[in-house]
């Protein structure tokens, strides 16, 4: 007969599926709180181990014994007071009670017992003595552990008399044992402080690296007070972003250097070229040398615009609705139709110049390509979202990365003689870029293109 085998379940692709995730997703997602709960688990988990086998073991056995051996005592005297002849009033058995057991002991005159006491929540000693009592002397009994700090009262019915013993709490109970818990606890909490004040000291610098990167990312200067510090890795780590920050800041110099020399010099020899063309005669081929001549000098605009793109600019304010009411003006003068809105607050820190080219080339494609336009920027949180929509012919979606190439023109194609460069997606894009963001083409409901930026603003 085949055997029975349990169904084989993987616990990590079955219930506990999502069980890392969801632990992932509950646990804080800073550097500072991980470490410390990194410090603080373990810590938490031996303790308490400790002081549960402890309490267990220890506290519990020594009170279990001291308790025994009170009771052992008392029981010890109910048997003198029981086998011996007594005086009338006990008093030889209260003294060796009082002189030898430690206990103060009172033969009383025959009465009920009073009602139990309340019993304490967390108290081991009430239980022990009832349970010790009950075994070594079966009479019936009363106990109060609570009533007086210092002594246990117990009494106990006698055949003829009552029997009240005062006894020593501490004779009784392992009662010192709370220092123990109090000095691991206390230790842990000094462990605890030094450990969060020497990883705050460790982990600062790696914050600051991050805001240093970030910063870098949207184009903004480097703190001032940014320097290598703490471990040796986030040292390293440092070390490598500014050095790697140099090298894309000298690049860039480079870049924009080399591309305004060029511009320049072909500017010098265009104004000459247009100084000649006017001495030579025959106005006809005059007035289309004149259009190529202009537009080269709008080529060489360009390019210098590109150049600049990435420039020194620093970052500052920037209202959005002055920006805004730029555009107004402009499609007033090429009559179309514009509208605008702000979602949130107008004010942005962005580098004024490139964030007015890199709009002002969206806009301006729009109103080329439309009659129609609407510009809307929502300003959420971090985040800046403007979306430039017009009701032109749009671009194919297999087109739409092509065109941020430079000098890719689809105007040609169609045979729409409106003159640009093909560049201005390209700076657009690369100063999105700069900023930390990036620009998005898709549908617009208008009928034609939808321009999205979206940068940390
Ligand atoms: N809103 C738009 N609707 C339709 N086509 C567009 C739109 N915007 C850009 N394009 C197409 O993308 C091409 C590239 O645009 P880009 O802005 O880079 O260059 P350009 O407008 O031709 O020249 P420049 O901006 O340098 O004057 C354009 O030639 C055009 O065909
Ligand atoms: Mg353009």
């Amino acid at each position: 007969m085949p055997r029975w085998r349990p169904p084989k379940v993987n616990i990590w692709r079955g219930p506990l599926r999502h069980l890392p995730r969801r632990l992932s997703r509950l646990l804080p997602k800073g550097l500072y709180p991980r470490s410390l709960i990194i410090i603080i688990a373990p810590m938490v988990l031996l303790q308490s181990v400790v002081a549960f086998v402890f309490m267990e073991r220890h506290w519990q056995t020594v009170t279990q014994r001291l308790s025994t051996a009170v009771v052992r005592d008392i029981a010890a005297i109910i048997d003198v007071i029981d086998t011996y002849p007594q005086d009338a009033d006990f008093a030889q058995v209260v003294r060796i009670a009082r002189e030898r057991l430690d206990l103060n002991v009172a033969v009383l005159p025959l009465e009920a017992l009073p009602a139990p006491a309340p019993k304490p929540f967390f108290n081991i000693l009430d239980g022990i003595l009832s349970e010790e009592i009950t075994k070594q002397i079966a009479r019936p009994f009363w106990i109060d552990t609570v009533g007086n700090s210092k002594l246990v009262e117990i009494r106990i019915l006698l055949d003829h008399n009552m029997l009240r013993v005062f006894a020593r709490r501490n004779s009784a109970y392992a009662s010192n044992t709370h220092i123990f818990l109090i000095w691991m606890v206390g230790t842990s909490l000094v462990l605890l402080t030094i450990a969060i004040l020497f990883l705050r000291n460790q982990i600062r610098p790696i914050q600051k690296l991050a805001e240093a990167a970030e910063g870098f990312g949207r184009g903004q200067p480097m703190p001032p007070d940014f320097r290598p510090r703490g471990a040796s890795e986030v040292r390293r780590a440092s070390l490598a972003f500014i050095q790697m920050r140099d090298r894309i800041e000298r690049q860039i110099e480079q870049r924009t250097a080399m591309l305004a020399g060029v511009s320049h010099d072909l500017r010098t020899i265009l104004t000459r070229f247009r100084l000649q063309l006017a001495l030579v005669g025959n106005e006809e081929d005059q007035r289309e040398l004149n259009a190529d001549v202009d537009e080269m000098q709008r080529m060489l605009e360009g390019y210098l615009a590109f150049a600049k793109g990435e420039g020194e600019e620093d970052v500052a304010e920037i209202d959005l609705e002055a920006v805004f009411a730029r555009f107004a003006s402009e499609a007033k003068l090429k009559e179309k139709k514009l509208e605008t809105d702000i979602v949130g607050d107008p004010r942005i820190v962005a580098r004024p110049d490139a964030f007015a080219r890199l709009l002002g080339n969206l806009v301006a494609n729009a109103m080329r390509h439309g009659d129609h336009v609407s510009v809307i920027a929502k300003h959420e949180g971090r985040w800046l979202t403007i979306t430039v929509e017009d009701d032109g012919p749009g671009i194919a979606a297999e087109q739409r990365e092509e065109v941020f190439k430079p000098f890719v023109r689809l105007d040609t194609a169609r045979n729409i003689d409106a003159g640009g460069t093909g560049l201005g997606l390209s700076i657009a894009r690369d100063i999105a870029r700069s900023h930390g963001g990036d620009i998005l083409l898709s549908d617009s409901e208008l009928g034609g293109l939808r321009a999205m930026v979206r940068i940390p603003a």
